[in-house]
Formats: C-alpha cells, structure tokens, sequence
C-alpha cells in the first residue's frame, strides 16, 4: 500500500470521529494537525469541518506548512449543511503547492438544532467504505 496519513482538524469532535472511522478501515492512527507529517506520503485523508461557510485558521495553517508534502489530499469533511469544504480547500491548494483530489467525503455533522445526530453510525460506515475505495494500493 501506498503511504497514506490521517489528520484531523475538530471544534466539535465529528471530524475526529470521521477521521478514527477511515483510520480503522486502513490499519492507520487518526491523528490531530497538531501532529504535523513527519515525512512526505503519497495521500492524505484531511478531516475537516465547515465554519461560517470556510475552514478553521488552524487547518489552514497546516495546510501551509505541510499540504505540499501529501502527493494527494483527499477531503472528508462534515457541515451542518452537508456542503463540501473543496471550494475552500480549492482556493488554498495553488498558493501552498497541493493537489486536491477530485474524490472526497463529505456528510452532515450537526450544529445546535440542525444535521441532529450527524455523524450517525451510517455516516461513519460510508466514510470508512470511502476509504476503502480510494486508498492506493500497489
Ligand atoms: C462556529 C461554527 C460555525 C459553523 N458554520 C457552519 C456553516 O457555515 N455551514 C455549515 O453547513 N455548517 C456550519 N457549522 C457546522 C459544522 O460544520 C459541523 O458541525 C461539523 O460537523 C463540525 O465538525 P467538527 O465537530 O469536526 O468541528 C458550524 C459549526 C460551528 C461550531
């Protein structure tokens, strides 16, 4: 298998989820952005949520400092909404050097009265069996 790291970046604790479910479906460690990458690998999995329709400074900061050394980034990222993060991680992927893939994850993930329960069980399901999928192997 190819290398393949995962990061997450949390204010509620669904992407950590997120992140632990791909982890276990690729025999990996789901670890904070507070962890940098020790060495370059060839994908990413970035566990992400939605902010007042952007990305946490903080995951942006990572994104600076180490996006350029992920062959692939693959987003799988939650939102009240259920909308994507790639616009926001599609404006930053030029300025600090990184490739976004065109495959991503992306669920509900509630916020005070609204995506109640996300993520459920079987979004968490879905994010591993999404892992499974795009996941390199030799
Ligand atoms: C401060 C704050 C702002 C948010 N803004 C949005 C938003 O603009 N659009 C949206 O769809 N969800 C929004 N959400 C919902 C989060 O994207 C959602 O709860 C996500 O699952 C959070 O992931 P996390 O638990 O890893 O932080 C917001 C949540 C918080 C805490």
């Amino acid at each position: 298998m190819a290398s393949i790291a995962v990061r997450y970046c949390t204010r509620t604790g669904h992407s950590k989820q997120l992140a632990e479910s791909v982890a276990a479906a690729l025999g990996l460690e789901a670890k904070s952005i507070d962890d940098g990458l020790d060495e370059p690998v060839d994908q990413l999995y970035l566990c992400n949520g939605m902010y007042a329709s952007t990305l946490d400074r903080d995951l942006k900061d990572f994104l600076e400092r180490s996006g350029k050394d992920a062959g692939e980034i693959i987003n799988v990222c939650s939102s009240a909404s259920g909308r994507s993060t790639r616009k926001a991680l599609l404006k930053l992927a030029d300025a600090y050097g990184f490739t976004l893939s065109g495959r991503e994850f992306c669920c509900k993930g509630a916020f005070h009265f609204l995506a109640k329960g996300h993520p459920d069980e079987e979004d968490l399901r879905a994010a591993a069996n999404f892992a499974v999928l795009t996941a390199k192997r030799r």
